[in-house]
């Protein structure tokens, strides 16, 4: 960039329209963030009753993440939608992220209908890839959730991604992310299908474990 093109922006730009919508952009990621607190604090919540009532706590492990400004911006131009905060809030769902990784499928079910039965928890779509895997193989469940955020003089209802996984389909998942990644170009055919088929052996043994699981308990 040249010197004349950097006076220019200088002179074009009204710095505090940039200012006003940097803070909004930014006290909506405040509220993305909280929503992840929120959910997250339920999920445990119900992972430690779990615990106590029935010897054996459904969740393995929880993993959360806020979508980068870059990847907000990123699948907002794909959509083709107008960078505002109302159309981010409208669009995009999956800006506040939460993995949880259950041990039986049971238990993925179990967590995800507690979750959305609870008065406060609005459920806004489900997608079942464990019922209705994708061709690829992926299993997961996938639910949006809307939860009030609670603020000084107002309440915000905010919402959340939550995907649901078991421990084998998230390792199948994590590395099968891993590989797409990895080469530049598209995954050969006879690969995918191996992939498939791992996916599914994955899930036979799933099956397999929870039934031993029951048959002990
Ligand atoms: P996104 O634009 O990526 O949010 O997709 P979408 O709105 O069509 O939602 P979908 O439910 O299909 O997937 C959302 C998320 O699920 C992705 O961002 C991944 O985290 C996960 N996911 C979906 N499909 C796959 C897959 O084939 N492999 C892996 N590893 N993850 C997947
Ligand atoms: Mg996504």
């Amino acid at each position: 960039m040249n010197n004349e093109n950097n006076i220019k922006i200088f002179e074009e730009t009204d710095l505090k329209t940039i200012e006003k919508s940097m803070q909004n952009f930014t006290s909506q990621m405040q509220l993305y963030q909280a929503v992840i607190k929120e959910v997250k604090t339920k999920l445990e919540i119900l992972n430690d009753e779990f615990n106590f009532n029935h010897k054996h706590n459904p969740i393995h492990h929880i993993e959360s993440r806020l979508k980068s400004p870059q990847s907000i911006v990123e699948k907002m131009r794909r959509k083709g939608v107008s960078l505002d905060i109302d159309t981010l809030k409208r669009e995009l769902n999956d800006v506040a992220g939460i993995r949880v990784i259950c041990k039986y499928v049971e238990d993925v079910y179990s967590i995800a209908e507690m979750l959305t039965s609870q008065s406060d928890v609005k459920l806004i779509c489900t997608r079942d890839y464990i019922r209705n895997p994708k061709d690829n193989g992926y299993r997961s469940l996938h639910i949006v959730v809307e939860v009030p955020i609670f603020l000084a003089n107002r309440v915000e209802n905010v919402r959340c991604e939550v995907q649901l996984r078991t421990i084998a389909m998230d390792f199948w998942a994590s590395l099968e992310h891993k590989l797409k990644y990895k080469t530049d170009s598209q995954i050969p055919e006879d690969i995918k299908i191996r992939l498939k088929e791992c996916a599914e052996a994955i899930a036979y043994i799933d099956s397999e474990m929870e039934q031993i699981h029951k048959e002990l308990s």
